[in-house]
Parts: C-alpha cells; structure tokens; sequence
C-alpha cells in the first residue's frame, strides 16, 4: 500500500502534544499531567563534566552512523548486566536519537509497505503513526481487562501478511507490566512464524509492587528477530537531549545504518558523551527515584478513587495512570473542560484508541507540591462531569 501525499499527511491527523500544548499555553497556570516526564533532572555527576565535553574538538564533528565505540561499549555491558542480552551474537546495538526514532527506522527496515504490524491496545500513539507513515497497516489486538497481553488474541490477528508484533513493557499509556511469561510467549510466536518481535522497554526502570522488568531480547534464539529498544529520556531524565538505542539482528543492520543515515547522520555526539557520563553513574540513579514516584502514584490514585464515577488502573510500572470515567462526555471534550475551567492538563484516551471516556495522566513530571495541586483540582473537575 504506497501513500500518496494527501495519505501520508493524514497520518499526522491529530497529533496530541501540540494539541493540549497550545491549550495549556492559552490557560496561563495550567499544571500539565499530559506529556510524560520526570521531574528530576540528570544526574550532576554528568552535567559537570558537559565544560569538558565542549572542549574536545571532534565534539563537533560528524561521527560514526552506528554511534561511538564507547558509548556503544557501555551499553553492551549494561544489557549483558542488566537485561540478561549479550549484544554481538547474532545481533548488534545502534545508538538513535531516542526511542521514537528507533522504532519508526525499525518498522522501515523490516516492513514492506502493506504489511501488518500487530499492536497492542491501548497503543503508543507515535508509534501507530510510524507504521502508518511506513504504508503498513497497523493491527490492533486488544489487552485483558488489567491491560496484559491476550496471546490468544495475537494469534488470532495473525495474517500471511503480519510481518511483526509490537509490545510495551512496562506499558505506556496503561502502566501495565508484562509478565515474563507473556513476552516469552509473543518471543517465541514471532520465532516460529518468522516475524520480528518490536519490544519497546524505555521504562524499564519503572516497576512497583515486585514487578519485575523481563527483556525478551534476553531469550535464547531471540537475537535473530528482535528488536528491543531503549531511551534514556526518562530513566536519566535526559528527553532533550535525544539518546536512545536498539538491540537488532545483524541481517537488518545494513538498512538500520542506511535508513538512519539519511535521517541523521550520526546520533549527535555531545548527547552521546552526556549518556556515557549519565550511564556510567548507572543504574543507581534511576532506582533512587522510584520511592519518591511510588508515592506520588498512591497519592494520585487514592485521590481519584474518591470520585464516585471514577476508576483507576492499578499502574505496576512507568509513569501513566488511566482513569475511565462514568459519563456520555468524549474525552478531548473532557480534556478541555479540565484545562479551560480547572487548570489541570491530561491527554485523551482515544489517542490510545481506549474506548469510551478515558484520560491518561502523567504522574512523574512535577513535583510532589505541584502534584497534590493539580489533583485537588482534577478531582474537583472529575466530580462536576460524573456527579461523583
Ligand atoms: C513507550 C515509549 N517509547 C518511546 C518513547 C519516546 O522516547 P524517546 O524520548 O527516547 O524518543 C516514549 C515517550 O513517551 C514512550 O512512551
């Protein structure tokens, strides 16, 4: 299915950010719970260190397409580490300019146009466009009531033409963290049928409860078809500096290096000697954040819960909660209502294509003080639109 120009921009439709960016922006005081984000900063040991970095000539300079040895060094020990993946058999690691870009090059360097990519719902929206723009057509299978994989229903979506199956774990929009389990089984359906296996894990440091992070690039055999990726946006709070990675097989490495070629030369090396400072701190830094983020997290969810019309997910991991309200309004409208009237920002749940009346909030992008604000406001909201 190759797209005309009129298709491709369709695509673009309705992009979300913008959208309740520039309501926020017309409702001066609005406390965004939308966009997702943490509200600690990188770590300072890296930040010092960003005077050095400018003096080194080659800084700015172009560098390889793949990423520099050595951040690509520190990676390969942090996921033999950490996620059980020994990058180099079978499969290599290329540095991107975040997450996001690491999936739309992964979609265009396995799909052909008219393939079918299998989607979870609720689904990422960024990414739906990317197989969108791709000319491939997503298709979307839904979770179980608590947000989990629904394996049966994966298998029953799948068509000659299905080329791969996408997961979230843990999952942005729902919070929902797959079990090992489920992802083994998504591993080995897309092993025995030959289709890729697209994992996204940049909240891999985000789990509550015992949740535990499993990554199935970590199975035996996966190296030949998965594609795990990877951002530090949220873990070492780096989002504007744009690093992520991906873990491929070496048969795709050839168009990855090609299709990023085009797009961006090379990942931008400053950000890169950033990440190195950043990851060289290690895991540590995320780690020690999460008690605060738990917390925050109760607090939301208890104070939703006193709305009569109101339910919320149980949120095992990431940063997002999904409330589903009891009321006939269409969630944009909500959405509007809640920041031209009360000040408090969330985005829509049928970016996410959640059915009915549900809003995803972003706990993790302001402060503690600013949180327990926003909520006293977003309950208020919430009673007035569902008499709860
Ligand atoms: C599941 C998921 N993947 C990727 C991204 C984007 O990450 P990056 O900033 O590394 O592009 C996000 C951002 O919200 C996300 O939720």
């Amino acid at each position: 299915m190759l797209l005309d120009k009129s298709a491709r921009s369709a695509c673009f439709r309705e992009p979300i950010i913008p959208i309740v960016g520039a309501l926020i922006h017309e409702n001066p005081g609005t406390i965004s719970l939308a966009q997702g984000m943490v509200n600690y900063g990188p770590p300072p040991e890296a930040l010092v260190k960003i005077e050095s970095i400018l003096k080194a000539p080659e800084i700015h300079r172009y560098g390889p397409v793949a990423g520099t040895n050595r951040l690509i060094e520190l990676i390969e020990q942090k996921l033999a580490m950490e996620n059980g993946i020994n990058a180099g058999q079978g499969s290599k690691i290329v540095v991107t300019a975040g997450a996001n870009m690491a999936f739309a090059s992964a979609i265009l360097a396995t799909c052909r146009p008219g393939d079918e990519v299998i989607m979870q719902v609720p689904c990422f929206f960024n990414q739906e466009t990317a197989v969108r723009i791709a000319g491939c057509v997503p298709v979307f299978t839904n979770t179980t009531d608590s947000f989990h994989i629904d394996i049966v229903g994966i298998r029953n979506a799948i068509t000659p033409k299905t080329r791969a199956i996408v997961t979230i774990s843990p999952n942005n929009p729902s919070g929902a963290v797959y079990s090992t389990q489920d992802l083994t089984a998504v591993n080995l359906l897309c092993g025995e049928l030959g289709l890729y296996h697209i994992h996204d894990e940049a909240y891999e440091y985000f789990t509550y409860d015992g949740n535990k992070h499993f990554s199935p690039g970590s199975l035996k055999h996966a190296s030949r078809y998965t594609i795990s990726i990877y951002s530090l946006s949220k873990s070492y709070a780096l989002a504007g500096w744009r690093v992520g990675w991906m873990v491929i097989p070496s048969e795709i490495e050839r168009d990855i290096c090609g299709i990023q070629d085009v797009n961006l030369i090379c990942p931008p090396l400053i950000s890169q000697q950033l990440a190195i400072h950043a990851m060289t701190v290690g895991s540590s830094y995320p780690k020690a954040r999460l008690g605060e983020l738990r917390d925050i997290h109760d607090i939301c969810k208890r104070a939703i819960m006193t709305v009569h019309g109101c339910c919320v997910t149980s949120g095992e991991g990431a940063i997002y909660l999904i409330i589903n309200l009891n009321t006939q309004h269409e969630p944009m409208e909500v959405v509007r209502y809640l920041i031209r009237k009360h000040r408090v920002a969330l985005l829509p749940g049928h970016v996410f294509r959640l059915a009915g009346c549900q809003l995803r909030m972003s706990y993790s992008a302001s402060s503690r003080r600013e949180i327990e604000l926003a909520l006293e406001r977003l309950v208020t909201g919430l009673k007035e639109l569902t008499h709860g």
